[in-house]
């Protein structure tokens, strides 16, 4: 006689393995397609056009190591209690002599520590260009803007080698302690210069790589000499300087003429 054997039932540890391998899929698949959905946006802020290609990303310029980007779970760090004292922002604000209905651009705003005040300073009639390479960054921005029910901010997802900047109509671009860490600096830079007014300036602030007391990692300070070194190859002039800050310095830069110039020769 033919007996038929049925399966037994799953144990207890069976069961358990089972739906441990279920969780983990699924969480697997949560991640993917989170990590899907960034990256959309990112391709689609990085599809280049004919006159917008993708140059390659430096590791050194004008003998500088560039440092890696900041990631965006280290936000919590840019909005501490104590930044106030260590780099005293509110000085570096108060000599931006900001006017009211400026257009300012925040380079590389983070979670939005300085485009949230400037948005202030600039009062309703001034725009605030704020803009990241990470779309997470810009998702903290936008929730700090709601719960200050701020409105003139414009978030923008950059790449990594274009700003996506309007042309001719920004007064001053701040960058705080991203410059160097910018993988496209001369790009950039060009992208930056083209979207100043005129008169427009650059306000660079960077970790002094000359004071051993400010403490920073090497890679994430920058020296005067080199600053300028990269900004006057690329059509900047020194206009002024700030000095009184206790970690950063301060440098404005407007476009020099004489550098179109020799350019367009
Ligand atoms: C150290 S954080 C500084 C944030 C902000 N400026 C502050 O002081 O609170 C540097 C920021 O620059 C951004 N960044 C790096 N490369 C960039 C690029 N090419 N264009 C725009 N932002 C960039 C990073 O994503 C990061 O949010």
């Amino acid at each position: 006689m033919h007996l038929v054997s049925w399966p037994k039932p799953p144990t207890k540890e069976q069961l358990m393995l089972h739906q441990r391998i279920v969780s983990a899929t699924l969480l697997l698949f949560v991640l993917f397609s989170a990590e899907l959905c960034v990256s959309t946006l990112n391709a689609q802020q990085d599809i280049p056009d004919k006159s917008d290609k993708i140059p390659q990303a430096r590791r050194i310029y004008l003998g500088r190591e560039i440092a890696q980007t900041m990631h965006y779970t280290g936000a919590p760090w840019l909005i501490r209690e104590n930044r106030e004292n260590e780099e005293r922002c509110s000085l570096m604000l108060a000599n931006l002599k900001i006017k009211t209905g400026m257009t300012i651009c925040d380079m590389g705003c983070g979670n939005g520590f300085y485009a949230l005040q400037l948005a202030k300073m600039v009062g309703p009639d001034g725009i605030i260009l704020a803009v990241d390479v990470q779309p997470q960054m810009l998702f903290l921005l936008r929730a700090r803007m709601e719960a200050e029910a701020i409105e003139n901010v414009t978030p923008i997802l950059g790449s990594f080698h274009n700003p996506h900047l309007p042309k001719n109509s920004v007064d001053y671009i701040l960058m705080v302690d991203v410059y160097h860490e910018l993988s496209h600096p001369e790009v950039m830079l060009k992208y930056m210069r083209d979207s100043l007014k005129e008169d427009g300036q650059i306000v660079l602030l960077e970790y002094r790589e000359e004071d051993p007391k400010v403490p920073i990692k090497p890679l994430h300070k920058m020296s005067k000499k080199q600053i300028l070194k990269e900004y006057v190859t690329n059509g900047f002039k020194l206009t002024s300087e700030f000095n009184k800050l206790p970690w950063q310095h301060m440098m404005f830069f407007g476009k020099d003429p004489e550098w179109d110039r020799q350019t367009n020769q």
